[in-house]
Formats: structure tokens, sequence, C-alpha cells
């Protein structure tokens, strides 16, 4: 987490802001009487880049367009009326360098001396173009019984978060901080749960695959193969245009009746390679912990898919459930029969906004 605002004394309520490819998510959090409560939230949904590809909002060249973000951002926030402008926004794994180390258990002093002095190794810009930050997120013993401590290096070129305090200024808002997705993530729908937990947030643009445990990050992967590529392979196998294959894939997803058999025959290859990403995602933290993944929590819009929490029990034999933030947080009751819809497409900006409550 990278903060820049550190004496904040007495705001109520904070935004948690979600730039994705294809839509802006806010959620504004203020504390309830007993947990945090989300007083307000505001999706906007373009669709620009269903007809262009290169209308997206954030693109995968660590870019967004700065003046169009900051007029939709003010275009949401005239919705919300939010009580704050304190906001805090989630950073797209593929615009940050996340890795995991090992190291001999040591003091922390020289656990920050050592990784200070290995950090060139990992990050590929120079240290002056970068904002580093690391934890320790778990410890272990290795073949050998030798102690070690696993520490996670996160860092985000410093380009990008000036681009996030510009857009932030022109929508009049003040950044708080910046957070790598997976982390707002993690808190939102998995929590300190000691569970290791493969989190798949397919999105429109790229598929985030992380792995939790006791609330840590400890594995971060992406692809770009995502609800995005459904649609496509909708649109050409059907030979339709996109808006309607988007249509057709939201309204049945991999449950149509008979005559539908066409549409979940189009998507499952697409489905098939975003598991098998999320399969060796899992190999690779099965095989070096001891622990093993025990279940699969799926966000982002592509969760909304119906009948893929299903699919994916099948395909990877793990238990899969769609991501519910709502359970962690109080909500206007108006919102009760929209949160399982809102739920995946809502979870990294109210875990960003629940960071200040817990
Ligand atoms: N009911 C639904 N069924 C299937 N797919 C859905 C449904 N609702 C939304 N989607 C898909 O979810 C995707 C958008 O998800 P989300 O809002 O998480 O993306 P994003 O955050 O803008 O993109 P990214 O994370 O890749 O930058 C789109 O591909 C959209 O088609
Ligand atoms: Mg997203």
């Amino acid at each position: 987490m990278f903060n820049f605002i550190k004496s904040l004394i007495g705001a109520e309520s904070y935004l948690g802001i979600d730039i994705g490819t294809t839509s802006i998510k806010i959620a504004e959090i203020s504390m309830g009487q007993i947990r945090p409560k989300l007083s307000n939230y505001g999706i906007l949904e373009s669709y620009g880049h269903l007809d262009r590809l290169n209308d997206a909002i954030q693109t995968n060249s660590l870019k967004i367009a700065e003046k169009e973000t900051a007029e939709l951002l003010k275009l949401v926030l005239a919705k919300l009326k939010p009580k704050t402008n304190y906001a805090s926004v989630s950073v797209p794994s593929f615009s940050a360098f996340i890795t995991l180390i090992e190291l001999p258990k040591m003091s922390d002093a020289d656990t920050a001396k050592t990784v200070s002095f290995q950090l060139s190794q990992y990050i590929p810009l120079p240290a002056s173009e970068v904002a580093v930050e690391w934890f320790k997120v778990g410890e272990k013993s290795d073949e050998k019984g030798f102690d070690k401590q696993e520490i996670l290096i996160t860092s985000i070129p410093n380009e990008q978060i000036k681009r996030y305090q510009n857009v932030f200024n022109l929508a009049g808002l003040k950044l708080k901080s910046l957070e790598i997705e997976s982390l707002s993530l993690i808190r939102a729908v998995a929590g300190a749960d000691p569970t290791p937990t493969l989190l798949v947030d397919i999105g429109a643009r790229s598929t985030n695959i992380a792995v939790s445990e006791k609330g840590f990050l400890k594995y971060n992967y992406q692809t770009d193969f995502s609800g995005g590529s459904l649609t496509q392979a909708i649109a050409s196998g059907l030979n339709i245009n996109v808006r309607r294959a988007e249509e057709l894939k939201k309204q049945k997803g991999l449950l149509g009746g008979r005559g539908d058999y066409e549409l979940s025959t189009l998507i499952f290859p697409l489905l098939d390679a975003i598991i098998s990403e999320a399969n060796r995602a899992r190999e690779n933290y099965d095989k070096n912990n001891e622990h093993k993944i025990e279940r699969i929590i799926l966000s982002g819009g592509g969760a909304n898919l119906l009948g893929v929490d299903k699919y994916f029990e099948k395909q990877m034999n793990l238990p899969a459930v769609v991501g519910s933030p709502f359970s962690k947080i109080d909500y206007p009751p108006a919102i009760d029969p929209f949160v399982k819809d809102l739920g995946p497409t809502l979870s990294v900006a109210i875990g960003l906004g629940l960071r200040e409550f817990i």
C-alpha cells in the first residue's frame, strides 16, 4: 500500500476507486454501528471498447487516458454525491511488479537491509523510477529444515503513480493511497482466512489470478484470456456483432437450454484457457507449500457468467464460489436484491474502501 496522505484524522468515509479497462467502480465506505458499511456506490460502464478495441479506459500499455478518465470519474461522482473527497485507487497487477522471495529467517532490521540490497534483481526498472514496498507474508522450513521467511516485493512505476495523481486532481479528489488490486480483492472476499485460496478475477481485458493465505498475497499472475475473449469468441463463432454477443453472454452464460448449446461450446475453450492458467498458479503454489490450495473464489464482472462457478469446480476439482464482499459489511437495505450481482463487480472497490476501517 502506497500512502500519500499520512495524517488523516476524522474523515468519516473513504472512496475506493477501481478503474478497470471498461468501467469505473466506486464504493464509499464509512463506519457503521459495529462494522464498516457501504454508504454509496457507483458504476460507470463504457461500451466504447466493444466497438473499438482501443477505446478502453485503462490499457495494458501501462497508460490511462488521464483527461478522459478524470471526466468519467467526475460523471460518476456527480451522481454519487459522496460525503468525502478522500479516495484510494487500485492499480492493476499488469502495471506493477510483484515477486515473492525467500530469505533465511533473520531480524527485521537485517531483513530490511538484505531486501534493499537485493531489490535491483527483482525490479526491471531503476530504483529511482519505482515506488517499492515489501511485506513479510509467511514463514516456513525448507526441505533441509532451514527456517525461511517469505517476502513479497511489490513496486509500481512512479510514472504510473503520477498519472493517477493527475487524474484524481483533475477530478477534484484527494488521492489518499494506491494499492495493487489483488490486495484490495483479498481484503474484500478472502479476509484473514488461513485457507490457501485461489482468487480468479475475470475482467474485461485480463484475468488476474492470485493466491491468498491468512490475508496475505502469496502469488500473482495474469492472463489476457478474459471476459472480453469470451465475447469475441461468441461474436466470431455466431457471426454476430460484439454488442449482441455481449448481450447473449450475459443473458445465457453457460446455462442456456436446448438450442443454446452452441453458445456454451464457444465459451468453454476460452474458460479452459483461463482455468489452465489458474491450474498453473495452483501447481506452483502447491509444489512449494505444505498446506495446499483448498478453494477458489471468483470475482470481476466475468464471475457473473451464469454457471461459471460450477464449471471451475468441476474442471479444477476444488470448491468454487463467487466472492461476496457484502458479507463483510453493512449496506442500505434497498440494495439487498442486487448485492449478489453487484458483488463480483464491486469487490476491488469495496476492498479498497475497507482498508481504512479494518
Ligand atoms: N452477467 C454477466 N455474464 C457474463 N459476463 C459478464 C456479466 N456481467 C459482466 N460480464 C463481463 O465482465 C467483464 C467486465 O468485468 P469487470 O467490470 O470486472 O472488468 P474491468 O475491471 O473493467 O476490466 P479489467 O479488470 O480487465 O481491467 C466484461 O467482459 C463483461 O462482459
Ligand atoms: Mg478489473
